[in-house]
Parts: structure tokens; sequence; C-alpha cells
């Protein structure tokens, strides 16, 4: 009885699904493995262009060729107006942006690479018909992969005040005591760049990246019999329960500032994505934002996704992605676009770089059980928390100079949650402990300058970055 009743419900079901319709996507992306980020300036490796080439080839089979292909987007020769790619002003995350976009948008090859001239000669584009992808800047997680405390990179005063408040919390307290003996056992690993006295829970986060880089990349390790496989873990779980409580926390959701910009992001472009399509306009169909784990912790935490799995409290992997699809279920008839009540959205995540082989999953977001949403629904769950304009960062970081001036009360009054004396001790300390980039709206100018000085510093060693670290400066400077 009951198989025969679900029958007709299975039919139903796979009928829609092979009427699906993809018609836009914003991939938010980490960057690829890079060097510690307690010897600045951190620097993508070799390994970490592979990562975000490879995840580049795999997107550009799921949304421009292969079967759920972005409906009406240009496969091979980019058209700029389709695309949106950014990224805070930051040597790791620019660098991952374009090896993505090399994967993404290979070069188009001798033959649609040469243009006739009116004189008659043909002239061929450099490379291959390598193609010219702009990077647009987010700017406020400037330099945020070589970054102390994470959120300096938001410059949001209220954002400071709610993380702080995690260094006062119970929770951090029983582990930063819990875990003294611990931390003390992995002073030999990591003393010839920390103090001994920084090596606690305190700096949970940079002390993990630095173990966890020397793993994968320095042949020798002082003392690496320390790093057993349990303590390993160890070092890495404590370290996502230190990030997870500065980026987010559901009483004090301030400190998920960069979550709620990159909402605010998401939003804007899949409604661009709406509005041209409605226009029947063939632009903005794929935003891709380079960005740091923190940014997707704090937006997890907004968006309720350790519901859906606790998993999603651990610092994602290098070169994850989380992606935001717009779809319908409806035939579109070419030309047309389906009604605002006929789309919907879905979210996904792959930890560590995609590819054919493992595959970003879809989740419910907003502890729901549906891995689809109606864009209405999905629109107003998330403007619940979105920033969208300068207006309203300003009010809700209770910034009233520079940038905010205009927005600022008239009487001058100091910000409504200016209870900074009470904030618990705040991050001064070398290495902070506090880590990560915090991407903003591209109205908050960064500090460019307090990049290149850092460019200027040379404390990594070239050696191991050698052969690849040439040609990403090469691909740098031809973007510029
Ligand atoms: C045609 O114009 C291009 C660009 O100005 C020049 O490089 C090329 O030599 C010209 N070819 C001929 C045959 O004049
Ligand atoms: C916001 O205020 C904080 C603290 O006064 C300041 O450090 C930060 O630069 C300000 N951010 C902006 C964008 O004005
Ligand atoms: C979360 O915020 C609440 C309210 O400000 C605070 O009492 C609590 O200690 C915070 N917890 C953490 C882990 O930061
Ligand atoms: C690090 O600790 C080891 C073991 O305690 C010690 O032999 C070594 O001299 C220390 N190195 C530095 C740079 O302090
Ligand atoms: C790994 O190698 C780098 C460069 O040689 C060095 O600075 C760093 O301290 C090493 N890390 C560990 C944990 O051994
Ligand atoms: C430690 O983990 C590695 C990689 O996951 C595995 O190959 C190795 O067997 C493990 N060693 C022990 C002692 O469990
Ligand atoms: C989408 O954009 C249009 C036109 O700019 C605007 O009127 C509308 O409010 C936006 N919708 C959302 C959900 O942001
Ligand atoms: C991603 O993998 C890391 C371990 O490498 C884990 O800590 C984290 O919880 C994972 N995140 C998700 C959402 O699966
Ligand atoms: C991945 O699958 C697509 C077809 O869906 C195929 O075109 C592509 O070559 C595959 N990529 C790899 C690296 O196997
Ligand atoms: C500031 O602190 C006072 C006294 O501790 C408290 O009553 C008030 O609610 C706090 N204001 C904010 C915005 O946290």
């Amino acid at each position: 009885m009951q198989l025969l009743l679900a029958l007709p419900v299975l039919s139903l079901v796979t009928g829609t699904e092979a009427a699906e319709t993809i018609l836009g996507a914003y991939i938010f992306h980490r960057h690829g493995d890079r060097t510690p980020k307690s010897l600045p300036p951190a620097k993508l490796t070799s390994l970490g262009y592979d990562q975000v080439y490879s995840a580049g080839q795999y997107y550009r089979s799921r949304y421009l060729t292969g079967p759920s292909k972005i409906r009406g987007i240009d496969p091979d020769v980019v058209k700029l107006s389709q695309l949106s790619v950014t990224s805070p002003v930051d040597n790791v995350l620019q660098n991952s942006a374009m090896g993505f976009l090399q994967g993404l948008y290979p070069p188009v090859g001798e033959t649609m690479a040469k243009q006739p001239l009116r004189n008659g000669s043909d002239v061929q584009a450099p490379m291959n018909g390598y193609q010219l992808i702009p990077v647009n800047i987010v700017s406020s997680g400037t330099g945020s992969e070589d970054n102390g405390w994470l959120q300096d990179a938001t410059g949001c005063q209220n954002a400071k005040l709610s993380s702080n408040g995690y260094f006062s919390s119970a929770e951090y307290n029983r582990l930063l005591s819990g875990t003294k003996d611990f931390y003390g056992r992995l002073v030999p690993v990591v003393n010839g760049t920390f103090d001994e006295s920084d090596v606690t829970f305190k700096n949970a986060y940079v002390v993990y990246d630095l173990i966890n880089v020397a793993e994968i990349h320095n042949t020798t390790i002082p003392s690496s019999d320390v790093l057993t496989n349990s303590t390993l873990f160890q070092t890495r779980t404590l370290a996502d329960a230190h990030e997870w409580g500065l980026a987010y926390n559901a009483s004090s959701n301030m400190r998920a500032i960069s979550g709620m910009q990159l909402a605010g992001e998401i939003l804007k472009y899949i409604n661009s994505t709406i509005v041209s399509g409605t226009a029947k306009s063939s632009a903005n169909k794929l935003g891709i934002q380079f960005g740091a784990y923190a940014s997707f912790l704090s937006f997890f935490g907004l968006a309720d996704l350790p519901k859906a799995s606790p998993d999603f409290m651990g610092v994602p992997d290098y070169a994850s992605s989380m992606v935001l699809e717009l779809f319908t279920n409806v035939d579109v008839p070419s030309g047309s676009f389906p009604s605002m009540n006929d789309l919907q959205v879905r979210f996904l995540f792959h930890n560590g770089t995609a590819s054919n082989s493992s595959e970003p999953v879809a989740y419910p977001l907003f502890g729901g059980r549906n891995d689809a949403l109606s864009w209405n629904d999905f629109s107003s769950e998330l403007s619940k928390f979105a920033v969208r304009t300068t207006e309203d960062w300003c009010h809700k970081c209770g910034n009233t100079t520079g940038t905010c001036a205009p927005y600022a009360p008239a009487n001058n009054s100091p910000p409504a949650n200016s209870n900074s004396s009470s904030g618990g001790p705040h991050m001064s300390a070398s290495i902070g402990g506090v880590i990560g980039a915090f991407v903003t709206l591209a109205f908050i100018l960064g500090t460019l300058a307090a990049v290149m000085l850092l460019g200027g510093l040379r404390l990594v060693t070239k050696k191991a970055l050698a052969g690849r670290s040439t040609s990403t400066s090469e691909i740098s400077m031809q973007k510029a």
C-alpha cells in the first residue's frame, strides 16, 4: 500500500528535478594552501595554487559546461558582464581568485584568441589566449591572511567589543586553564616562532596554523615526536573552538559582522541576477568572492547551519567553498524568466577542494529541513541579518567617524554599545591570537599602504616556493 502511494510521489519528484534550470550562483571560496600567518607576509603555495585551480576547473564543469550549467552563460570566452569576482586586498586571497579563474575560464587557444585587424593582418593574444578577468576589491579584509586580530580587518567597533567578550566568557577561561599542560608540551615544537608565554589557548589558532603548515611542508619539525595524531587533532579542535567563539555568538551576534556583510553581498548579487533576468539582459549570472574562514564561520552561525551539522563549527579546510544556487523547477522557455514565486535557492558546501569525485553537498539553512527555499523566504530570512548599506553598517557597528560621519547622530553622543571598559581584555599581544579575514562592502576603503609595507617584509624563505611564486607574480603583474 505504502509503496503504491509512494510511487507517484517519486515520479513527481524525479519529473520536477529533470526540469530544473540553474539561473545563477554565488560562490564564496576560501584560499588554497598558504604559508603560516605567524610568518608574514603569507603566500599562496604551489599546492594552494593547484587547489584553487582544480576548484575552478570543477566549477567550470558544473556551471559553465556541464548538464547543470547556468542558463545563458558563455562557457568559453568570458563575458565580463556575466561575472563578478571579488576579494579583499590580500596577496593570498587575490592570487587564489586568479588561480581559480584560470581553471574556470582557461586560455581559449590560438584560433579563438586571433583577431583580424583593419589592415588585413591577424593579431594573436599572448599566452595562448589567456583570459584577463579583473578581481575587484572588497576592502576591509585587507591583509587578512597576515592579520593578527580578526576584527581589525573589519574596522567594526561593536564587533571588536563583542569578540573581546569571548575572552571573558566562562567557556574561554575554562579552556584556557584546562589546556595549560597541553600547550606547554607544544612549546619545543613552536618556540622557534613563538615565545613560550604565547603558547596557550589564547593563541590557539596561530599555534595550530604554524603546526598545520609545518605538517604539510616542513621536512623536519623540532620535537616532532610530540605531534601524535591525537595531539594534532586536539590542536585543531581547540583552534576550532577558539575561532568559533570569536566569530559567532547567538546572544551577541555583532561579532559576526563579516557574515552579515557576506549575506548582504549574496542578496545583492542574486537580486541583480533576478533583476537582469527579468529585464532580459544576460548579465550578473555568477558571483565569486574569495575570503577567509572567519567569514564562513560567522555566516554559518547566522544561517543556523550547526543545526544541520555540528561540523559547521569547525574551521573549513583550505579551498573550501559554499555556493548559493538560484534555480527554478518550472519550464522556462528561452527568452523568458520565471516569476518571483517560482524562484528557489539552495545552499551547498564543500570542505576543501571540490572535484568531480567529491562534490559540494546541499544543507538546509535556518534550522529548516528542506535543502531548497523559495527566493522570497530566503531573501527575507537573510535580510534579518544582512548588512547591505554603509548606513546600516555604521549603525550596527556604532561607528560615527570617517566613512560613518554622515550617519552619526546629531548630538555626537558615543555609540549605544560602547561599554568598552567592561569588554574584557583587549587584544594587544603581537600575535593577538585572533586571526581572520573579514570581508566588507566595497565602500569602506582599505589601506593599501599597509599591505605594501607588509609586502616589503621578506620573512618567509622562498626556497620551497620559488618555482611557483615567480609565475604567480607574473600573473599579478599581468592583471595590474
Ligand atoms: C597592421 O597593424 C598592426 C597594428 O598596428 C601592425 O603591427 C602590423 O604590422 C600591420 N600589418 C601590416 C601588414 O601593415
Ligand atoms: C570604526 O571605529 C573603530 C573604533 O573607533 C575604528 O578603529 C575603525 O577604524 C572605524 N572604522 C571605520 C570604517 O571607520
Ligand atoms: C556570548 O554572549 C553572551 C552575552 O553577551 C555572553 O554572556 C557569553 O559569555 C558569550 N559567550 C561566548 C562564548 O563568547
Ligand atoms: C626550544 O625549546 C627546546 C626544548 O625546551 C630548547 O632546547 C630550545 O633551545 C628552544 N629554542 C628556542 C629558540 O628557544
Ligand atoms: C617550518 O619551516 C619554516 C621555514 O623553514 C620555519 O620558519 C618554521 O618555524 C618551521 N615550523 C616548524 C613548526 O617547525
Ligand atoms: C596517523 O594518521 C595518519 C593519517 O591519517 C595515518 O596514516 C597513521 O596511520 C596514523 N598513525 C597512528 C599511529 O594512528
Ligand atoms: C532587488 O533589486 C530591486 C531593484 O534594485 C529592488 O527594488 C528590490 O528591493 C531588491 N530586492 C531585494 C530582496 O533586495
Ligand atoms: C571541514 O573539515 C574540518 C577538518 O579538516 C572540520 O574540522 C570541519 O568541521 C569541517 N567542516 C564541515 C562543515 O564539514
Ligand atoms: C568532470 O566532469 C565533467 C562532466 O561532468 C567532465 O567534462 C570533466 O572533464 C570532468 N573533469 C575531470 C577532471 O575529470
Ligand atoms: C552598558 O553597561 C551598563 C551597566 O553595566 C548596562 O546596564 C547597559 O545595558 C550596557 N549597555 C550596553 C549597550 O551593553
